[in-house]
């Protein structure tokens, strides 16, 4: 027996140095950890359980039949984090370059089933060449065979990807599939095809960080969602993000004992400019608002008019949408209305209320947005609102103009409740752009046309600059003091949480994607 227990002691010992020291050597030479290194930082002290640690791939194809890995590129498996169950896989760089083919997406489809059927997380470190180019197509079915996973995945279970090294080709369409991306800044990479096929076709010179760095995919495409300095800062950063959501569609998230008191927050009262035109910053009134320093913003350089993230009220996750009137006076676009969107079906999916913040002068005009299709972009923001079944409270700080008026969580799209500061302007548009149209004739007949317009403008400022005429109507349930503003949030939301709301049976809606 002693014999057979060093045979299994020996082949344990084989998996964990993946490609050999050599080959760890230089992953930490590129500033990366390992795949196992990863799994440590991640997850609580001794939960890591190993699934399918002596897998190996079946190819002869180009002498594979003599390059075997026991574990063939990935680690996988499950344990927690903060005393919660989460699975886990990590693509060994150090094994054929992380690449993928049959029995490595074997593995990763096993705890997707896994974690899809137990109702918890999902969480891939990813570090990967792409599809394994020995191995052809079983490659790409392996990928597909993933892809399918994430996508019936997905509004199930949240599903986290890292990217922590390059990751070429098949290997970011799993991530695009899944709720967040996170990338280390300087050592990842995501792109659809490398620096050199891109010259071949496009003949661009470009080089990877450009094309596809983390700072690309953060402030440019969009397509990652937090970028952090390093793999460790990362991890703390996946394991933050865990925090805010639940472990599957079915809970609710983890609320956390708050021990500091719902206070009135009078810095509040201040930060609203005097000039209606002049620019604050929407961040300053999220952190008065929030618990602490709950506040973890997704999609921080991208679309930076407008802010979503987690936070918590009274130890409850919320998320956050926010205008942002310091970046482009905070009016929607389409990158702003796709960020939106995105972040808002998260937030449904997963039972998080929404909070929503609004100071919008409405919808950027031009022949870019408009060729550009702001028209379907915009109705994304539209419709994720509509469809949003969680609690969901509005807060208007100034501005809520047009169309916008409507799209950021108005009750008639179905918020539950709306507050507006007495610095609110709820109108069709701005005083100024109003009166010059409805009293045209009359602005152009005058003998002063500028006083004229003044007086118009005053005129429409009067009746419409204000919350009193929406909230007459009920459109505003109540007008209040910004520094109450967290109270009444709390209350709100306490009362809003045991809300029920079932849309009309259906297969699914049409998005306007
Ligand atoms: C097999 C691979 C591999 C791959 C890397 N390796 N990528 N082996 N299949 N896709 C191996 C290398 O041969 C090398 O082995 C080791 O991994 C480390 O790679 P290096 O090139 O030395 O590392 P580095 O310089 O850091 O460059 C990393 C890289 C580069 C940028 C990822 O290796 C690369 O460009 N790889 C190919 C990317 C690619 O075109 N993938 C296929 C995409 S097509 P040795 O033994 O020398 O150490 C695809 C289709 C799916 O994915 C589509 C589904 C929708």
């Amino acid at each position: 027996m002693k014999a057979k227990f060093q045979e299994l002691d020996a082949k344990i010992e084989e998996a964990k140095l993946g490609g050999g020291p050599k080959r760890i050597e230089a992953q930490h030479g590129k500033n990366k950890l390992t795949a196992r290194e990863r799994i440590h930082f991640l997850l609580d002290e001794g939960s890591f359980e190993e699934i399918g640690m002596l897998v190996t791939h079946r190819s002869t194809n180009f002498g594979l039949d003599k390059q075997k890995f026991l574990g063939d590129g990935v680690v996988t498996g499950y344990g927690t984090i903060n005393g919660r169950l989460v699975y886990v896989f990590a693509q060994d760089f150090t094994v054929l370059g992380g690449s993928l083919a049959e029995a490595h997406a074997q593995k990763i489809c096993r705890v997707m089933d896994l974690a899809i059927e137990n109702g918890a997380p999902v969480i891939g470190l990813n570090d990967s060449g792409g599809a394994r180019i020995q191995e052809g197509v079983v490659s790409l079915g392996g990928y597909a065979d993933i892809f399918y996973r994430n996508t019936v995945a997905s509004g199930v279970i949240p599903q986290i990807s890292a990217i922590m090294g390059p990751c070429a080709g098949g290997a970011v369409y799993s991530p695009a599939l899944t709720d967040f991306i996170g990338m280390v800044d300087g050592t990842s990479y995501m792109f659809v095809t490398g620096p050199n096929v891109v010259k071949t076709v496009t003949h661009e010179e470009v080089s990877s960080e450009e094309l596809g760095g983390a700072q690309t995919h953060a402030s440019k495409s969009g397509v990652s969602h937090f970028t952090s300095a390093n793999e460790v800062a990362m991890i703390e950063d996946l394991k933050k993000l865990i925090s805010y959501m639940p472990q599957n569609c079915e809970e609710e998230p983890l609320a956390l004992d708050y021990t500091g008191g719902n206070e009135r927050r009078e810095k509040l009262d201040s930060i609203i400019p005097d000039n209606p035109n002049q620019p604050y910053d929407i961040k300053e009134v999220i952190q008065e608002v929030v618990d602490g320093d709950s506040f973890f913003e997704v999609h921080e350089e991208y679309a930076t008019n407008i802010v979503v993230g987690f936070a918590r009220l009274g130890g409850k996750s919320i998320g956050i949408v926010a205008n942002q009137p310091a970046s482009l006076a905070g009016v929607l676009d389409i990158e702003s209305s796709k960020k939106g969107a995105r972040f808002v079906r998260f937030c449904d999916c997963f039972n998080i209320p929404l909070l929503v913040f609004e100071d919008v002068p409405g919808f950027l005009p031009g022949t870019d947005q408009e060729w550009n299709a702001i028209i379907t972009n915009g109705a994304k923001l539209l419709y994720a609102f509509s469809e949003a079944t969680v609690p969901r409270v509005t807060v208007i700080t100034r501005k809520a103009y047009g169309g916008a008026y409507d799209v950021m969580n108005s009750k008639h799209i179905g918020a539950d409740m709306n507050f507006a500061w007495p610095s609110a302007e709820i109108a069709v548009m701005g005083a100024k752009g109003a009166a010059e149209i409805i009293f045209r004739k009359e602005i152009a007949a005058a003998d002063d046309s500028e006083a004229k317009l003044k007086e118009k403008e005053a005129e429409y400022a009067e009746l419409f600059a204000n919350p009193y005429n929406a909230a007459s109507r009920g459109y505003v349930d109540e007008v209040i003091r910004p520094s109450d503003t967290r109270i009444k949030l709390i209350k709100s939301f306490e009362m809003l949480k045991n809300k029920v709301k079932n849309l009309p049976a259906k297969k699914h809606g049409n998005i306007p994607l």
